[in-house]
């Protein structure tokens, strides 16, 4: 048995030197506890990239605690970091521990950093800087022991000119900084990602695949992939499933790539398709159904905790993931607007399937789709 690599272990696909450098990075900064600033586009494989950083570190035993700085509302956002005292603000029934407390021993991920609201920067840099910090309400100075990763899509020295991000953290952070090239930057690397993930979807689903013409591979080698690695595993997913595992050719594939595509219902014209392709998509809309479902069902199980936690003034003892899709108190409208907006993307852009998986009608979808400004 061959020993596997450090980049197998850890699940970072990628043959580009960009990769192969981030990796040996990684592998170098790990084992240590120093800061480490991520930054690439959305899509691009940030998280990745920070799961392998705390699994080869020796605090991978330890919990990894993700929180999206962008998800949180303002006014919360120290109370949930920093945690707070009993009574420190209306609501603040009993005492909590917040993130950093949660990820002691281990490693805080800090998701979008560049949506840090200021006022928490402040803390944020004393804690980067002792490990010291203060609940919300509280005097006394607490210790922790947590490793900081952080990411952002944003430009931070811009976010520094521009009075939004804090010039003494900025330099604290980019100590190490890990950026990862958009997709387009290193089209060496598609083929593999297309070849794993059409492994891992063939298998989820078992649809045996028929393969892909090289000219085919070409357009999504010269495609510019404003999604990144995101987008690409989400069109692999739909071609397999809708065209059935049948043979790609250019025509196919362009039909998956927003920029080439013609119009929404061209490719349901009759060709020669025929109740396969009504069947692969009935069963990804019904995939798709059961993850929005999930989704809700998250969304409804965050709000139950949420209250529960009011209720019986409970201290959260787990780390908890943040996560933008999962964020509480919601309005009606704003779930329907993610719903629509996850449903198009889902079936890129196609509106009749994701109308269907909406079951609402394509003329609703529409009008949805201008109400929110989705197009
Ligand atoms: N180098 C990579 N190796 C394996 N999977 C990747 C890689 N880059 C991105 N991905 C996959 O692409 C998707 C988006 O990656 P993610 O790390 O969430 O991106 P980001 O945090 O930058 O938005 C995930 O499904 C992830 O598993
Ligand atoms: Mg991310």
């Amino acid at each position: 048995m061959s020993p596997r690599s450090f980049q197998d272990e850890y699940g970072i696909i990628g043959e580009s030197v960009e990769i192969k450098k981030i990796v040996e990075v990684v592998e170098q900064v790990a084992p240590t506890d120093i800061t480490v600033l991520i930054t690439g586009e959305s899509g691009a494989g940030k998280e990745v990239i920070a799961k392998a950083i705390h699994g080869a570190s020796n605090r991978s035993k330890k919990p990894l605690v993700t929180v999206n700085s962008g998800a949180i509302p303002e006014g919360i956002i120290e109370s949930e970091l920093f945690g707070h005292e009993r009574g420190s603000f209306t609501g603040a029934s009993e005492q909590r521990k917040g993130y950093f407390e949660l990820a002691d021993g281990g490693t805080i991920f800090l998701d979008e950093i560049g949506e840090m609201p200021l006022s928490a920067q402040v803390k944020f840099l004393r804690i980067l800087e002792n490990g010291e910090f203060l609940r919300v309400g509280s005097s006394v100075s607490r210790k922790v022991n947590v490793r900081v990763i952080a990411a952002t899509n944003k430009d931070l020295e811009s976010e520094v000119r521009h009075n939004r991000f804090r010039a003494d953290l900025f330099f604290r952070l980019r100590s190490v900084n890990i950026t990862i090239p958009p997709l387009r930057k290193r089209p060496e690397d598609i083929p593999i990602f297309f070849q794993r993930f059409v492994e891992e979807f063939s298998e989820k689903n078992n649809v045996p695949f028929a393969g892909i013409s090289d000219e085919a591979m070409e357009l999504l080698r010269s495609y510019h992939w404003p999604g990144n690695v995101r987008e690409l595993r989400n069109v692999v997913e739909s071609m397999l499933i809708l065209e059935k595992g049948r043979y790609l050719d250019a025509a196919d594939v362009r039909k998956y790539l927003k920029e080439y595509k013609p119009a929404p219902e061209d490719r349901h014209l009759p060709v020669h398709v025929g109740r396969s392709v009504e069947q692969a998509e009935r069963e990804l809309i019904l995939r798709a159904l059961l993850d929005i479902k999930g989704n809700l069902l998250d969304l409804r199980n965050l709000i139950i905790k949420q209250a529960e936690l009011n209720a019986e003034q409970k201290e959260r003892s787990d780390a908890v993931l943040v996560d933008s899709r999962k964020t509480p108190n919601l309005s009606l409208q704003e779930m329907e607007h993610r719903m629509i907006a996850e449903a198009l993307q889902r079936f890129n852009g196609n509106r009749r399937v994701a109308a269907r998986a909406l079951n609402i009608s394509e003329r609703t979808l529409y009008r949805k789709i201008k109400e929110y400004g989705l197009e």
